[in-house]
């Protein structure tokens, strides 16, 4: 063989060796519809009762962690609690987020409950964020429950990218705050508040960065590969964290969780919140009454009729907690934007041209219900 002839076969070998690599890789985002609910677990639900359960667990939640525990007492008889092997204490020592996000849940399995054509009565049962079990709940079958399209839980999705700095319409303002007007406060991007708000995310996002108990569980709770995000069904995929093309490639073959805790991949962090935060009409900040379970739980519940309603106006709604999460940028927030009753949600929102369906994935029923003993 001549020395083309060899250069040639080598290159043809390698080539050959790079395409085989790249067919037996991770080559797409794992994503919501890539999961075909199989499992059977040993409660006999009632025929609507897992649909709505389900419903239910398409609410948010820090890190995507579902930190929901259901207890079934009965047929449409359930005890909603806290599962403590979800919870965030890195970022979420006081397990706030973890209530706000079961309130979430809470309001989900309303709407659906009320679809299907039940009334649900709540009864608190936590006094403290930590305990077990949460809220009781039951199920009445009665006749006139209100409507709901059962269609706004399945679409809705946190949006991170793409926000635009359009003005938000005033209508639409009204449309997503007036049911209690006095527990939102909106900051266009037109506002000194709106420049606050933007320097201490940022500044909160290079603190926990580089805060090893944050970024360490962080790590534990990205599913970088696909095989990882399909076994555990929870946490945040790379198509969750709207990381694809290429880049969600290279994230899935060849990072891991060592690789959260180098100085690139933080900095990586504080510049993706560098440019998020650039994108926006403006921020929406969630107030409650007082920080009681009961004040939390209601505050969730506010905070997911919000987010089932942002979609048809298009708007893209992103919790960016960080500010509440670090103590440095929490303790001058109230008084520096002149709020005096608790801030339990910071978000950012603006239009989007396109609204893609959700990617975020989400345990079966099987597993976050359990038989009451
Ligand atoms: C209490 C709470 C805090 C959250 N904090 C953040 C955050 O700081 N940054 C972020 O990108 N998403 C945040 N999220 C959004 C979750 O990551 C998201 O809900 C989860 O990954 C599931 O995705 P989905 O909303 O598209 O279903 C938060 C959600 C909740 C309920």
């Amino acid at each position: 063989m001549n020395r083309t002839g060899f250069i040639g076969t080598i290159a043809g070998t390698i080539v050959i060796a790079g395409v085989t690599y790249y067919l037996t890789s991770d080559r797409r985002n794992f994503s919501r519809t890539d999961f075909k609910t199989v499992s059977k677990g040993s409660i006999a639900f009632q025929q609507d009762e897992k649909a709505i359960l389900f419903l239910a667990s398409l609410a948010p939640s820090g890190h995507n962690t579902q930190p929901w525990k259901v207890s079934y007492i009965e047929p449409y008889h359930y005890i909603i609690g806290n599962d403590k092997t979800k919870w965030l204490p890195g970022v979420d020592p006081t397990q706030r987020e973890t209530i706000l996000s079961i309130g979430a849940f809470a309001q989900n399995l309303e709407y659906a409950a009320n679809q299907y054509g039940y009334q649900c009565v709540f009864e608190t049962l936590a006094t403290r964020n930590q305990d077990d079990s949460i809220l009781r709940v039951k199920l009445n079958r009665t006749v006139n429950t209100p409507a709901f399209d059962l269609d706004k839980i399945r679409s809705r999705r946190t949006m991170r990218s793409n926000v635009q700095t359009t003005p938000l319409k005033t209508a639409d303002l009204h449309f997503l705050t007036d049911e209690a007007p006095d527990t939102f406060y909106y900051f266009p991007n037109t506002s000194k508040d709106y420049q606050l708000l933007n320097s201490q995310t940022i500044e909160a996002n290079r603190l926990q960065a580089y805060r090893d108990a944050a970024q360490q569980e962080l790590s534990e709770w990205i599913r970088f590969s696909s095989k990882d995000a399909e076994q555990h069904l929870d946490g945040l995929t790379t198509a969750g964290m709207e990381i694809n093309g290429m880049s969600g490639w290279v994230c899935r073959n060849f990072y891991g969780p060592s690789n959260v805790m180098a100085n690139n991949f933080r900095d990586k962090n504080i510049e993706i919140a560098q440019k998020q935060v650039a994108e926006s009409a403006g921020w929406l900040l969630i107030t409650s009454k007082d920080n009681t379970v009961a004040s939390l739980l209601e505050t969730g519940r506010r905070m997911q009729r919000l987010f089932l309603k942002v979609r048809e106006k298009n708007i893209a709604l992103h919790p960016m907690t960080q500010i509440l999460e670090e103590p440095a940028t929490h303790a001058p927030l109230q008084q520096s934007v002149g709020i005096s009753d608790p801030v339990q949600f910071i978000l950012r929102l603006g239009y989007v041209d396109k609204y893609p369906d959700p990617v975020t994935l989400r345990r079966p029923v099987d597993w976050f219900v359990v038989q009451a003993s």
